[in-house]
This record gives structure tokens, sequence and C-alpha cells, in this order.
């Protein structure tokens, strides 16, 4: 539909951006974080001065959902901070991927992880790394079904609260099979 639009946020964005991640990732990880762990985790991570100046960052880059005037969605494309993601050298990590719930299941979702995708791949990463929580059950088949395979399970550690995700990664540009070359003039 017209009113949307998948563009590349901006300092602005700001606030917009830290209250979709606070509330994003309080509503997925209630279960996993003891309540004043959680309040504490996006005070200090997505506070609207954490996202402005991770915004100004050159390793990475966000992406929005702008309905009309409104942001109604984000994610972060980054350098890795999961402990398998960061021996590969041209792996990027996705993170702070929400929607507001009144714009999901529209396939915006898919279209911001192609973007993502796209763009990653222009900027010569092969690998795209993320962290989804354990219960995170729909995320996980959304991700699946775009290609995602697990890679192993990690622990997030904040204070008291430990929550354990699934690691999963998707290859860019996937190997050619060996069938798929043909030598010019050979014919078997
Ligand atoms: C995951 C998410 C970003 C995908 O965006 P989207 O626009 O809903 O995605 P699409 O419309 O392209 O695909 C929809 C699929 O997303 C998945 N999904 C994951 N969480 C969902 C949720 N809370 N509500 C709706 N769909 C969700 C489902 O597999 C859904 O398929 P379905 O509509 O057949 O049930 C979005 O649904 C969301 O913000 N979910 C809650 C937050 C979250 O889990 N983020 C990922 C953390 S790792």
């Amino acid at each position: 539909m017209d009113q949307y639009e998948i563009r590349y946020a901006m300092a602005p964005d700001a606030g917009a951006i830290a209250a979709l991640c606070s509330s994003g990732f309080a509503n997925v990880h209630q279960s996993g974080f003891l309540p004043e762990d959680l309040a504490a985790f996006c005070q200090q991570q997505y506070s609207v001065a954490a996202i402005q100046a991770d915004l100004e960052k050159a390793d990475r880059f966000y992406l929005e959902l702008v309905y009309g005037s409104e942001v109604v969605g984000c994610l972060r494309m980054g350098t890795p901070t999961l402990a398998l993601a960061k021996p590969d050298l041209s792996g990027i990590e996705l993170a702070r991927f929400y929607l507001d719930a009144a714009h999901r299941s529209g396939g915006w979702g898919s279209g911001m992880l192609k973007m993502a995708e796209a763009e990653s791949s222009k900027r010569g990463f092969g690998q795209v790394w993320l962290h989804v929580y354990l219960p995170n059950i729909r995320a996980q088949e959304f991700y699946y079904r775009h290609g995602y395979t697990k890679m192993g399970e990690e622990q997030l550690v904040f204070r008291q609260s430990h929550p354990t995700g699934l690691v999963l990664r998707k290859r860019l540009v996937e190997a050619v099979p060996a069938s798929d070359y043909s030598v010019p003039g050979k014919t078997e």
C-alpha cells in the first residue's frame, strides 16, 4: 500500500526507534528476565541517547518502516556481538527487528529483511547472523522461511537474568552447485 515506505533511519528517528525497541524487546522477553532487569536493560540499551549515538556510527545501519509519517518498525544491522558470529569476519548481525503490532503480518517484515540482506551483500558481507529467544517460535518460523538455519544456542546474561536463544545464520550468496558449471566446448 502507498502509505508504507521502508527507508534508512536517520538521527531524528531515534525517539521512535527507541520506543519500538523498548516495547518490542520487553514483549518478547517478558518470560526470560526478572522485571527489574528487563526495565534496566531497556533503559540502558534503548534510551533515545543510546539509539541516537548508535545511528551515527559508520559500521552499522538501521532500516525503518514508515506508515504515513509514523515510524512503525525498525531493524538494525551491525558488527557481530554473538560468540558464534564474532569469528566470522564477513558476517553482519541482525537485531532490534520490531514492528508495531498493528502493522505485522502484512509482508513488511519480509520486505525489510530482504532490503537489509541486499544492502549487507552490497557492503561485502557474506553471512547474516541473529539471535532469537527460544520461546519466540513465530519469529523462528519467519526466519526459517527466509532461509536461515540454526547454528547453535546462546545465553544472554544480564544481572540475574539469563534467557537463552537460538543463533541462526543465512549465507547471502549460496555456492553454485558444481553441476551448474559448464566448460565451454566440452560435451561430457
Ligand atoms: C518478526 C516480525 C518483525 C516480522 O514482520 P511481519 O511484517 O509481521 O512479517 P511478514 O508479514 O513478512 O511475515 C509474517 C510472519 O512473521 C512471523 N511473526 C513473528 N512474530 C510475529 C508476531 N508477533 N505477530 C505476527 N507475526 C509474527 C510469523 O511467522 C508471521 O507469519 P504468519 O502471519 O503466517 O503468522 C514482526 O512480526 C514482529 O515485530 N514480531 C514481534 C517481534 C519479534 O518477534 N521480533 C523478532 C525478534 S528476533
